[in-house]
């Protein structure tokens, strides 16, 4: 949720802050902007709309001399999008500029005392009062200013201030919401996410929260929030620059769904040793510890929930330990039976989000161990946890989740087998078993990418519908959810899961002549019920697609069209219903025209409530 980059060095800054903010578009894309220090004085360009709006504006940057300056990609929380509300926000006399990603619960209380000092706002934008703070506290020094400012403000903050009395260095600030310092050889950059600097460097500082920076064209320097120097690692980012390319896709979500293979390799190698026993890096419980779990909780948000729901089925299935999933925003808030028994894990791609990290803090409150599975290497949900388990997918930039889920999935049935393992609950011969199909799902997702053709075929054929209705019964009732979000993020068809069992308790009243029903039936035990299911629903004149195993060939004459994947355990089936099901929402999306990356009033990376 809206994307930050500053740059001081020998070059011009302004396009490279435009290039930095291209690659941050994914947090936020309704308006965009860049202020530099010039001849002594801020200069601002802001534009409502997509960053090129505000690239062609200023013709790329070209001509523009500044070698300092600050830029912003906005997703907007306080006041509509428009020129006004675009960052970069100047104080009243126009010496600070301020460009903001996060949420300062406290400013209209703020707002309301500045008035009442003469100041004017330009802006309905909460970010403008931190500009003003800063003005008022200046006296010359401007960390210090800064510092005293930011004393004043609750919730959550990444900032860049520009000063024009200091055209040889900006600062900027961390606070709840993600900011790295790229050290390169033609100066010092902050950016949100790695991305933003990926083409100039590999060297990056990730700045934990209430550190502030002081960047010059040749020095970085960090304080803690007394003020006092602190020492930094330096961590060499290890990602192919073109990782965060579009690589000759049209879409990088169309991109992540391909790569999907080479994730799920990179996730489940590195966790099976030469015995063929599970190494899991980052977990440091042992046997008798997780003998006294009574209750694991899986809390994330969004996709990571759905993964979550199908990690609940599998943990309680091997493990027999009670999983409740919840969803963060409702696990904060509901006063949760949670204690020093209970294990808590915690999903979520980027390890930012708002809702996640609060419910994190929440359970180790109340006395819980936290596990998190993490993509984003060194994130704030992955620091604060008592055991992390990367998911390497690499970076994710499409807003819509493919490769992080997929890989989320498998984190979770490494953790089911070896949590079931560890308590005796599956025996050697069992993990072996399961951990050989486990390593079989990337071959086998590579055969279902080779039916995106069928379904790119298919889609033209959903692709003016306006009601969506996925169903399943138990592993694929938790594919469903995902299946369902897919489809309605990008391609803003309507569309519900619903448990296949559930549908004649209310919702089946609205399925008529035409009403597309999309069946996942790959769930052996429970076929024949779900075929009842599809019956029910072609009765009511329902345009059916099914999705099922191999094995199935001739058991569903009822459907009007049936997709078949290939049979693996049960239990890891999800990982390769998921995958024809992303391809179905892609291709639907793109028959409709749709900004697939950057899907309306959508941003990746929630760092706000
Ligand atoms: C949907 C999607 C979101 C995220 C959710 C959690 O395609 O991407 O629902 O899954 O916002 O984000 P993370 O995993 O970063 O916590």
């Amino acid at each position: 949720m809206c994307g930050i980059v500053g740059f001081i060095g020998c070059k011009p800054a302004a396009p490279l802050l435009l290039e930095g903010l291209a690659k941050l578009e994914y947090r936020g894309y309704d308006s965009a902007g860049i202020a530099l220090v010039e001849n002594g004085q801020i200069t601002i360009h802001k534009a409502k709309g997509r960053l090129s709006v505000l690239s062609d504006r200023i013709r790329g940057g070209d001509g523009i001399e500044a070698t300092v300056g600050i830029g912003h990609t906005r997703w907007a929380t306080h006041g509509k999008p428009s020129d006004e509300n675009s960052h970069p926000h100047k104080s009243a006399s126009g010496r600070f500029a301020v460009v903001h990603n996060g949420i300062i619960e406290n400013y209209a209380a703020l707002k309301k005392e500045l008035q009442s000092d003469g100041v004017e706002f330009l802006s309905e934008t909460d970010t403008e009062v931190i500009a003003h703070l800063i003005e008022r506290s200046y006296t010359g020094d401007f960390l210090a200013a800064v510092r005293a400012a930011i004393q004043r403000l609750e919730g959550s903050y990444a900032l860049g201030v520009l000063c024009a009395e200091h055209p040889d260095e900006f600062i900027a600030v961390r606070n709840a919401s993600p900011l790295i310092v790229g050290l390169s050889e033609i100066g010092n950059f902050i950016a949100s996410d790695i991305p933003a600097v990926l083409a100039h460097t590999r060297r990056v500082i990730p700045l934990a929260d209430h550190e502030i920076v002081r960047l010059t064209r040749d020095a970085v320097t960090v304080f803690d929030q007394a003020g006092h120097p602190v020492e930094k690692k330096e961590m060499t980012v290890d990602w192919d620059v073109t990782s965060a390319e579009k690589g000759g896709y049209d879409h990088f979500m169309i991109k992540e769904i391909m790569e999907q293979p080479q994730a799920l390799s990179a996730t489940i190698s590195p966790r099976i040793d030469a015995d063929g026993g599970i190494v899991l890096d980052g977990i440091h419980l042992t046997a008798s510890q997780l003998r006294k779990v009574n209750r694991l909780f899986i809390v994330a948000c969004g996709s990571a929930y759905h993964a979550g729901v199908v990690g609940k089925y599998v943990i309680e299935k091997l493990a027999r330990i009670p999983v409740e999933v919840d969803l963060a925003s409702e696990f904060r808030y509901r006063d949760p039976i949670v204690d020093e028994k209970s294990l808590v894990i915690i999903v979520s791609q980027s390890g930012e989000t708002a809702d996640t990290l609060a419910a994190l803090r929440e359970a180790k409150r109340r006395g819980a161990r936290v596990l998190s599975i993490v993509n984003v290497v060194g994130s704030t949900i992955a620091s604060e946890s008592d055991d992390v388990l990367y998911t390497w997918a690499g970076p994710e930039i499409s807003v819509a989740t493919t490769k992080a889920y997929s890989t989320q999935l498998t984190m979770l049935y490494l953790i089911a087998f070896y949590i079931a393992h560890k308590l005796g609950r599956i025996d050697d011969r069992d993990q072996r078993r399961l951990l050989s199909a486990l390593i079989r799902l990337p071959d086998m997702v590579s055969g279902i990418l080779r039916q995106a053709g069928e379904l790119k075929q298919l889609a033209q054929r959903y692709a003016y519908l306006e009601h969506a209705y996925f169903i399943g019964r138990n592993l694929d009732y938790a594919v469903a959810l995902e299946a369902s979000l897919k489809l309605k993020e990008i391609s803003y068809i309507h569309s519900e899961a619903y448990a296949a069992g559930e549908l004649k308790h209310g919702t089946i009243s609205l399925i008529e002549e035409g009403t597309f029903v999309v069946a996942l039936a790959c769930c052996e035990k429970l076929i024949e019920k779900t075929m009842s299911n599809i019956k029910e629903v072609k009765a009511r004149g329902a345009e059916v697609l099914v999705l099922t195993t191999d094995d199935n060939r001739d058991v569903l004459p009822e459907a009007d069209h049936v997709l078949y994947i290939p049979k693996t355990n049960d239990l890891l089936m999800p990982s390769l219903e998921v995958v024809p099901m992303q391809l179905l929402g892609y291709y639907i999306a793109l028959a409709r025209k749709c900004d697939i990356d950057k899907p309306r009033n959508l941003a990746k990376s929630v760092t706000v409530e």
